[in-house]
């Protein structure tokens, strides 16, 4: 099984290296609704802006609701769905746009619907579990499927489950698996005082 274990040039947490984004899953295991609830769990201890908790997340279990699953991976655009339909769970990541004491626009929606979902993940890979982000997709149809109103964006879908033995990919996709993971130097942009005065 690949272990794509981030070269991490300074300490890291060992969950935080441990994340990554695989497309092998393996389509026989469930997740048990026990660490469904953990991760949501995890999302749900989040930081927000005035703790508005505008994240909205919706999980679609193969196993439990083939339907609403379906009709989830419908939307994926057809790059996803190759790799994408060994995963057991898929889940919409949703924000909702308004602050709900005054209607206002929620400016920090994306960036808190963000943190949640990483500590989702985090929590996801401490149970064992893989996650893969997606962003291609087609975001009307999952609104229109799910009768969501545009008071919500909806920003991605997240394939969830265990990981499998990378010979069960078609290509480009096998080939991928096995590649470097690589970041962008630290003194990219990561500044010190002043804009662009690297910090390392
Ligand atoms: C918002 C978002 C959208 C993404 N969309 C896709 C996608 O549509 N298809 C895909 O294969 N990977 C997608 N990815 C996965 C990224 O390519 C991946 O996270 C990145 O290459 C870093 O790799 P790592 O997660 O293994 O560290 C997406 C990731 C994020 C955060």
């Amino acid at each position: 099984m690949e272990n794509k274990k981030a070269k991490a040039k300074y300490k890291i947490n060992e969950i935080i290296a441990k994340r990554w984004s695989p497309r092998s899953f393996d389509a026989t295991k469930e997740v048990s609704k026990e660490d469904l609830l953990s991760i949501c769990e995890a999302a749900r201890w989040a930081p927000s802006s005035v703790n508005e908790q505008p994240w909205n997340y919706i999980i679609w279990d193969k196993f439990t609701d083939k339907e609403n699953y379906n009709k989830a991976f419908s939307c994926l655009n057809e790059w996803n769905q190759k790799w994408a339909k060994n995963a057991p769970i898929l889940i919409g990541v949703f924000a909702y746009n308004l602050f709900s004491q005054n209607n206002n626009n929620n400016r920090w929606a994306l960036y808190d619907t963000g943190a949640a979902t990483i500590s989702m993940l985090l929590q996801a890979t401490e149970l064992g579990l893989v996650s893969h982000q997606m962003g291609g997709y087609d975001t009307n149809k999952l609104l229109k499927e799910f009768e969501i109103t545009d008071d919500y964006t909806s920003i991605s879908v997240i394939a969830l489950g265990y990981q499998a033995e990378s010979d069960i990919l078609e290509e480009p996709f096998r080939e991928r698996e096995s590649a470097e993971r690589i970041r962008k130097d630290l003194r990219e942009n990561f500044y010190f005082s002043t804009w662009e005065n690297p910090l390392e």
